[in-house]
């Protein structure tokens, strides 16, 4: 209870805003889901820093929208928006997407997974017919990533240390709807198993939490770092699929999108996140976090004293994912 209050009310004031984030001129970015909600708010704050951001999406009206909504609100700067399109529910579609921008930019400094699903109607899929959520939430943003991985190497090899990054998505749904162990896998399959909107929702965020560990051991060598982030609990689009009753009370609880953004730009640039922090959890408003001792126990390996649940689900999102890589 303590940890979930400490994520949700009562919070300390962001360490890093639009007020002290450094220029960012040169730098390119890339914030999935970035014309709504809090990506939006992480956009903005990088746009008007100089940044080249790209807004990624399956909507090019939407990311049409979002960039003349940023060119007007930051007439000033002196950075670049592009629109990415990017489908996390279509595996085949996101290598294309990943090489488009490849094409396009020789560096990549920040990829924010911020892209998310949450409660979708029972039953919903993904184009290859994986649970919705775990499909949006965690086997698209690892494909992209995988395929971002090379330019990724590349601008570490020059950037200033620390500061070529990979961020997940997590949730206060990794503490409240998550089932036990985090993620249940089939002991068949080997896959997670589909348990129910909420739970799956949880356990779709636990895999953010468990990739982002798995990722930080496999190429902390190559000098990215990578965390996983509760934005806080905000108003946007995700809710979109609650009932009337749940947004109504819900307003009561949330609060405004910026949060989130300033959560994802504490994760994405703070220097106070260094290799120590590698593969750490960010809680609300970017603030070192805690796991609960289950999941801790999930992100270390066997030989580590852990149980080896990431490195399985790291393990099953590889397999999923290589016939599209
Ligand atoms: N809001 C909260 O309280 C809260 C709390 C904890 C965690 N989070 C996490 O924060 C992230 C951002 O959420 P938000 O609150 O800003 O919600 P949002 O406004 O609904 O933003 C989610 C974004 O994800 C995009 N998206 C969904 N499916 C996609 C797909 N198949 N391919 C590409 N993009 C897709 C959406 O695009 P479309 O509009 O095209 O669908 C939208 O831009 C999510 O990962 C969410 O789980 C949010």
């Amino acid at each position: 209870m303590g940890t979930i209050w400490s994520q949700s009310f009562f919070l300390p004031e962001p360490a890093l805003t639009e007020k002290n984030l450094p220029d960012q001129t040169g730098k390119v970015h890339i914030v999935t889901g970035g014309y709504t909600g809090i990506g939006f708010e992480l956009a903005q704050i990088l746009y008007a820093k100089n940044s080249t951001v790209y807004i990624a999406g399956r909507s090019s009206s939407k990311g049409t929208a979002a960039i003349s909504a940023l060119k007007a609100a930051c007439p000033h700067s002196q950075g670049r928006l592009e629109f990415l399109s990017l489908d996390l529910a279509d595996l085949p579609t996101i290598s294309k997407s990943a090489a488009e921008f490849t094409s396009k930019e020789t560096r990549l400094d920040v990829l924010t997974n911020n892209a998310g699903v949450m409660v979708p109607p029972a039953g919903s899929t993904t184009a290859q017919g994986f649970e919705l959520q775990m499909g949006t939430n965690c086997l698209g943003p690892f494909l992209f990533t995988l395929c971002l991985l090379p330019i990724l190497k590349k601008t570490a090899r020059t950037a200033a240390p620390g500061s070529v990054r990979v961020t997940w998505a997590g949730s206060l749904g990794v503490e409240v709807f998550a089932p036990k162990g985090g993620v249940e896998f089939d002991e068949k399959s080997g896959a997670p198993k589909v348990l129910g909107s909420r739970l799956d929702y949880g356990q779709s965020k636990v895999g953010n939490v468990l990739i982002a560990s798995e990722f930080a051991k496999r190429f902390s060598g190559d000098g990215i770092i990578t965390v996983c982030f509760n934005p806080g609990n905000l108003k946007s689009e995700l809710q979109r699929h609650g009932s009337r009753a749940q947004i109504f009370f819900g307003n009561f609880l949330l609060y405004p999108p910026i949060y989130g953004g300033y959560t994802e730009l504490y994760s994405g640039w703070s220097p106070d996140i260094t290799a120590a922090q590698n593969g750490s959890y960010i809680w609300p408003w970017g603030r070192p976090g805690t796991l609960r001792e289950e999941l801790v126990n999930a992100m270390k390996s066997k030989s580590e004293g852990g149980n080896g649940k990431a490195e399985q689900f790291w393990l099953w999102c590889e397999k999923e994912t290589k016939p599209y890589i």
